[in-house]
């Protein structure tokens, strides 16, 4: 392992900082499927940490075990130093307080306006009076540029101000970290490209550590200060952005240097036919998986030119 492998493209501050989210060799079975293989993980104070991934590779499963919703079968996972696998149900309301989730559903209740719905969090965690909850939720409403919407109904507002809706409440208890998992799923590009926006925007304004799982590179690129890519529960890779970048960018002669993960990374990057996926081409329809999106580019057989563009 060289050093870089070891510095994981951390800045000269975040080598003397305590991570708020540190995963060390977490496993995660299901039945008999082993969908987290011992996966390490740091996310530092302030950085949106991306983490990337053909569909099926363990994202969601990995986000889930951070917020305690799965147990973890090996390993240990800290927020704000706090074992997440030794908190009881009490710890573990404690430590959901200061956190938000956005999940690909958005999974805001009808019944509810969007203002109610950014007050609930605020209800159901604070003693704080209405007023004080109002002012809470138009704030909040605000930041996301709902203001003018609290009192419309999700049926009423469209898939992206439903997202935005979320993100308001994610926000309700001011979260030292922010979850999202797929911000942009089922979105339009030019409402993802607002989302990937307004999540660069929350970050720098209210300081907050944001942890975003995606399996689309362009937004992923957009917003991430670091990244990490899974792939069938083993983390491939974590670094800066830009090292990331310089990896997709390599030219072919460079890339035929690289160790296996790395090809496979950038291959994963460039949603390329060729590499070592190739290889993995007849396995179980696995190259659907892995691609999602980038699906249309990937060809049965790897000698053989796409044949439509
Ligand atoms: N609750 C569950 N029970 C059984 N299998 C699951 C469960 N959640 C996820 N899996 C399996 O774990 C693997 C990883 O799933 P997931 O973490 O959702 O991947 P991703 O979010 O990267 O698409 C998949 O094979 C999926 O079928
Ligand atoms: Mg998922």
């Amino acid at each position: 392992m060289s050093q870089d492998d070891l510095y994981h493209g951390r800045t000269e501050a975040q080598l003397s900082q305590e991570p708020v989210v540190r995963c060390r060799e977490v496993i995660k079975r299901f039945g008999d499927q082993t969908v987290l293989k011992g996966i390490n993980l740091e996310v530092y104070p302030g950085e949106t940490m991306v983490v990337m991934g053909g569909s099926g590779s363990g994202k969601s499963t990995l986000l889930r075990c951070m917020i305690g919703t799965h147990k973890v079968d090996g390993g240990t996972i800290e927020l704000f130093g706090q074992n997440m696998g030794e908190l009881d149900e009490d710890g573990l309301n404690d430590v959901r307080k200061k956190f938000g989730i956005l999940f690909q559903s958005g999974a805001l209740f009808n019944s509810m306006t969007l203002a109610e719905n950014v007050a609930l969090p605020l209800q159901e965690h604070t003693d704080l009076d209405q007023e004080i909850i109002d002012i809470q939720v138009k704030i909040k409403l605000e930041l996301v540029g709902l203001r003018e919407h609290a009192d419309k109904y999700p049926a009423q507002i469209s898939g992206g101000m439903k997202k935005r809706a979320g993100l308001a409440r994610a926000l309700a208890l001011d979260p030292k970290i922010l979850f999202y998992d797929e911000p942009s799923a089922g979105l339009d590009p030019v409402t993802s490209a607002q989302i990937d926006q307004l999540i660069i925007a929350l970050t720098k304004q209210l300081g907050v550590t944001s942890v975003v799982v995606t399996h689309e590179m362009d937004s992923a690129f957009t917003i991430a200060d670091r990244m990490a890519m899974l792939d069938r529960g083993r983390m491939l890779c974590v670094d800066k952005r830009e090292w990331f970048e310089h990896l997709r960018d390599l030219d072919d002669e460079a890339t035929a240097k690289l160790d296996e993960d790395r090809q496979l990374v950038r291959q994963f990057l460039r949603g390329a036919p060729d590499g070592p996926l190739a290889a993995r081409r007849d396995e179980q329809g696995y190259s659907e998986d892995l691609f999602g999106m980038t699906v249309d580019r990937v060809t049965r057989t790897p000698s053989v030119e796409p044949t439509r563009g």
